[in-house]
């Protein structure tokens, strides 16, 4: 059936745009390469990732996740960074869930246990709405974390990411059941001060 509204954003705007590498304070957002399998299947052995993102990686999962993302991107149905620096990978941010025609995503991200603390995150959240926004056209952006989960609280609420609500028994994680906070950026926010 047709749809009345035209969708927020073109079909095959995405598609047509190389995926970008992003730079801001000393940080890489680039595209991840088959050679970065190593990292993804350390973080994933950090008990944080693991327990907030749910999953465990081996080396050929880890090898096909990477490769995921080219085709994500052809699709238009997600986008993922890795957050680099010209030696080392850092960490992970991605618009996980890309809804073309509402111009609508959810971000995930982590930070490799060594790397926290000192704002990459946050950054790397900035920086990737920013562009999102801009260039890709998006008109809301939304960030779902536990309520056990304070630093991703953070990371949202300083990257300018209002909370607008508590989500009951949303997310179920290994010890059960947990409230989410829904945070969210909409186009008109203006700047993050
Ligand atoms: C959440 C996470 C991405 C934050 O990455 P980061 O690069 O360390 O984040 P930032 O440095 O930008 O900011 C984090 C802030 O939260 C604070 N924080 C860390 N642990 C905290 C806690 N238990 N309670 C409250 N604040 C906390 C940090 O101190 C920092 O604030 P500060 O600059 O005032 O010290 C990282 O901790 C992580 O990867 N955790 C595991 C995976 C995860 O939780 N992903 C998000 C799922 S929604």
């Amino acid at each position: 059936m047709p749809r009345l509204t035209p969708p927020a954003i073109t079909p095959g705007t995405q598609r047509d745009l190389p995926q970008p590498v992003l730079y801001a304070d000393g940080l890489h957002l680039r595209p991840w390469r088959t050679s970065d399998a190593a990292v993804l299947v350390a973080a994933y052995t950090d008990p944080a990732i693991r327990r907030w993102h749910d999953r465990s990686m081996d080396r050929d999962e880890a090898v096909a996740w990477a490769a995921s993302w080219s085709r994500r991107w052809a699709d238009e149905t997600g986008a993922g960074w890795a957050v680099a620096t010209p030696d080392e990978v850092l960490g992970q941010i991605s618009l996980r869930s890309l809804q073309h025609g509402d111009g609508r995503s959810d971000v995930s991200y982590w930070v490799l246990p060594q790397a926290r603390g000192r704002g990459i995150a946050t950054t790397a959240l900035r920086t990737l709405s920013t562009w999102a926004f801009t260039t890709l056209g998006l008109h809301r952006i939304e960030v779902d974390h536990s309520v056990a989960n304070p630093a991703s609280c953070t990371v949202a609420t300083r990257a300018g990411f209002r909370l607008e609500g508590t989500k009951r028994g949303d997310a179920l994680h290994a010890d059960g059941w947990h409230d989410m906070h829904l945070h969210a950026r909409v186009s008109g926010d203006g700047p993050i001060s």
